[in-house]
């Protein structure tokens, strides 16, 4: 039988602000589900859509109700709800959690209109990455795992600048006051979303260096939720101890300012974590093995996996730093997940027949 109920896609949700990483955790992520996912072929050209084998990551701009113009005239942004159709985000991620096809809307970032529908199809992994993944409570509740990207304001500062300003041509002027305007709706509908995360990766900026304010050294963390089901967190040396690491010397080479290593428990909303810290950077990502053989519990196939897929994207923003060495930890926490789940679910109908 191939009835909706047998399918088992599993359903991720990214959320961070716009410009904040989500593209390129989202390639170190499927990179570790085997291939890249790419547009879907023949359909939208500015579909924002990605697929491959076994992972479809969606956008959720895509559930915008309002259009660029529609939003100009109401005087909502983009982060605002009311600019946003949550009925039709949840009712399509539950039909594709429940193994039905649907036809989703593109939001067009060219045009700035709605585009019509593609069809989407059920995947194994259904990433749904943007502004709001875990603002509706429905669409929160169906979530198998979630992760937030918390990028602070200096850093976000920094990024945006190089963005936008050496790219796309803005005025300093005018990318602060973007991100200025921008500040309300973020810090009342998309900064609240956190509490709800299994994983924040939260990027502030260093600590090594007095009074930084270049933004290129970063101090990252990755703080994970105790007791999710098939989720167990990284650790450095001894779980549940608290543990400050420096790594440079004999085995790895560090210049200026070199690079601290902090793990421990800690509360977060309430909620119980274990928070692993990477302050620093990377002089040269060979010698990652030395840091991966120290920490417990990350979920790889083969030893030196972490740094195996940190020296295949090398080229993509952060990997010299813990931006980019949380995020492929966090990737093969997801497969490991993934795999957990699924072998947990295929149990059910076997024990159902017994009873
Ligand atoms: P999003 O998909 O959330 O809009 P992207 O992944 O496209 O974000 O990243 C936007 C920009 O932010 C990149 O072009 C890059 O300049 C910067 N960026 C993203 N991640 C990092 C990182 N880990 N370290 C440094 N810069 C980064
Ligand atoms: C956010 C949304 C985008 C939107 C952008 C600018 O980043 O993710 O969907 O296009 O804001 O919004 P605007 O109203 O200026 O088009």
């Amino acid at each position: 039988t191939c009835s909706a109920g047998d399918s088992q896609t599993v359903v991720i949700g990214l959320a961070a602000d716009s410009g904040c990483g989500k593209s390129t955790f989202m390639r170190r992520l499927t990179s570790v589900f085997g291939g890249a996912a790419e547009p879907p072929k023949g359909g939208n050209p500015d579909s924002n859509t990605l697929i491959s084998d076994t992972t479809t990551v969606i956008c959720l701009d895509d559930y915008h109700s309002l259009d660029r113009t529609g939003r100009k005239e109401k005087g909502v942004t983009a982060l605002d709800p009311r600019a946003n159709n949550f009925d039709l985000m949840y009712e399509q991620v539950k039909a594709l959690k429940e193994g039905i096809p649907v036809d989703k809307p593109i939001y067009n970032h060219v045009t700035g209109l709605l585009d019509p529908p593609e069809l989407i199809k059920p995947p194994k992994i259904l990433v749904i990455e943007g502004l709001h993944p875990m603002f509706d409570p429905r669409v929160r509740d169906i979530l198998d795992f979630s992760i937030y990207l918390d990028i602070s304001n200096e850093v976000k500062f920094a990024w945006k600048i190089q963005r936008d300003m050496a790219e796309r041509g803005h005025s300093l002027e005018s990318i602060k006051a973007s991100i200025e305007a921008r500040k309300p709706d973020f810090d009342a509908y998309i900064d609240p979303q956190k509490q709800y995360a299994d994983a924040v990766i939260e990027v502030l900026p260093t600590q090594l260096i007095p009074d930084d304010n270049e933004g290129k050294v970063l101090r990252v963390k990755l703080i994970m939720k105790e007791g999710v089901e098939f989720f167990s967190p990284v650790y450095l040396f001894d779980e549940g101890s608290t543990i400050s690491w420096i790594p440079c010397g004999r085995k790895l080479t560090c210049s200026y300012p070199g690079i601290k290593f902090n793990y421990g428990p800690d509360s977060y909303y309430g909620h119980e974590v274990s928070v692993l810290e990477m302050d620093g950077q990377f002089d040269r990502l060979d010698e990652l093995i030395y840091v991966e053989s120290h920490l417990s519990n990350i979920s790889t196939k083969f030893y030196g996996e972490v740094t195996q897929q940190m020296l295949k994207h090398a080229d993509f923003p952060g990997s010299n730093n813990g931006t980019g060495l949380f995020q492929t930890i966090v990737g093969l926490k997801i497969r490991d997940l993934y795999e957990q789940l699924t072998a947990s679910k295929a149990k059910t109908p076997v024990e159902a027949t017994k009873a």
